[in-house]
C-alpha cells in the first residue's frame, strides 16, 4: 500500500484523474489532497470520490510541512499547485515530489508560466509542437530533473482552446501511468 499526497490549487482535473486511476489499480493506495484555495473546484471532485481534501490556509508552508511529516507520503504530486514548495520539504522528500507542466520544458517554464500564459506564448511563437513534461521538483521553478515528456504537433490554425484540449488529453493519458510506474515499477 502506497501513500500519495496530491497538491492542487484549482480545477483539480488531474487530481481527479489520478485518483480514479489509482483506485482502479486495486493496489490499496491511500490518497490525500491538499489545496490552498478555498473555493477551488478540486474540493467537490474529491468529495465525489470520497477522498479527503483539506484546505491549507494561513502559514501554508508550515501546514504543508506538518501534513507531509504526519502523512509520510511515498509520492507528493503537484497537480496544478501554484505555490512554491519550501526547501525543507524538497530536501526531506528528495526525488519524491513531482510536477506536471503543460509545455516541453525547458521551453515555456519558470515563474509566471502557468495555465493560459504557457499556451499563449506557444501560439505567439508559432511553435510546430508542444507537449507535457513530468519532472522532479527542485528549488527552481520547472527546472528539476525530467522524468517524462510527450509531444503533440501543432497546425497553423491552432487556437488557445485547441492547444489546451491537446495538452489536457496528454495529461489525462500519461500522468497517472507515470505515477503508477514511479510508485510500483521504477527504481528512483
Ligand atoms: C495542468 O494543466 C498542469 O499541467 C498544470 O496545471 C494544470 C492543472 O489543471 N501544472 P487541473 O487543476 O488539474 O485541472
Amino acid at each position: 500500500m502506497k501513500k500519495v499526497l496530491i497538491l492542487a490549487s484549482g480545477n483539480g482535473s488531474n487530481a481527479e484523474n489520478i485518483s480514479k486511476f489509482l483506485k482502479k489499480t486495486d493496489s490499496g493506495n491511500q490518497i490525500k489532497v491538499l489545496c490552498n484555495v478555498k473555493k477551488a473546484a478540486v474540493f467537490e471532485k474529491m468529495k465525489n470520490l470520497n477522498i479527503p481534501c483539506l484546505l491549507i490556509k494561513n502559514s501554508i508552508n508550515k501546514c504543508l510541512i506538518k501534513e507531509c511529516r504526519d502523512f509520510q507520503p511515498d509520492l507528493i504530486i503537484l497537480a496544478g499547485y501554484l505555490k512554491k514548495i519550501p526547501i525543507d520539504l524538497i530536501e526531506f522528500f528528495k526525488k519524491k515530489i513531482i510536477n506536471i507542466h503543460p509545455s516541453l520544458l525547458p521551453k515555456y517554464g519558470g515563474q509566471g508560466m502557468y495555465g493560459d500564459n504557457v499556451h499563449n506564448q506557444v501560439l505567439l511563437n508559432q511553435e510546430k509542437e508542444t507537449g507535457i513534461t513530468i519532472h522532479y521538483v527542485n528549488e527552481k521553478y520547472d527546472r528539476g530533473e525530467i522524468i517524462f515528456q510527450k509531444k503533440t504537433s501543432l497546425q497553423n490554425d491552432e487556437t488557445l482552446n485547441t492547444i489546451k484540449a491537446k495538452i489536457k488529453n496528454l495529461e489525462m493519458k500519461y500522468f497517472p501511468i507515470i505515477i503508477y510506474q514511479l510508485l510500483y515499477v521504477r527504481k528512483h
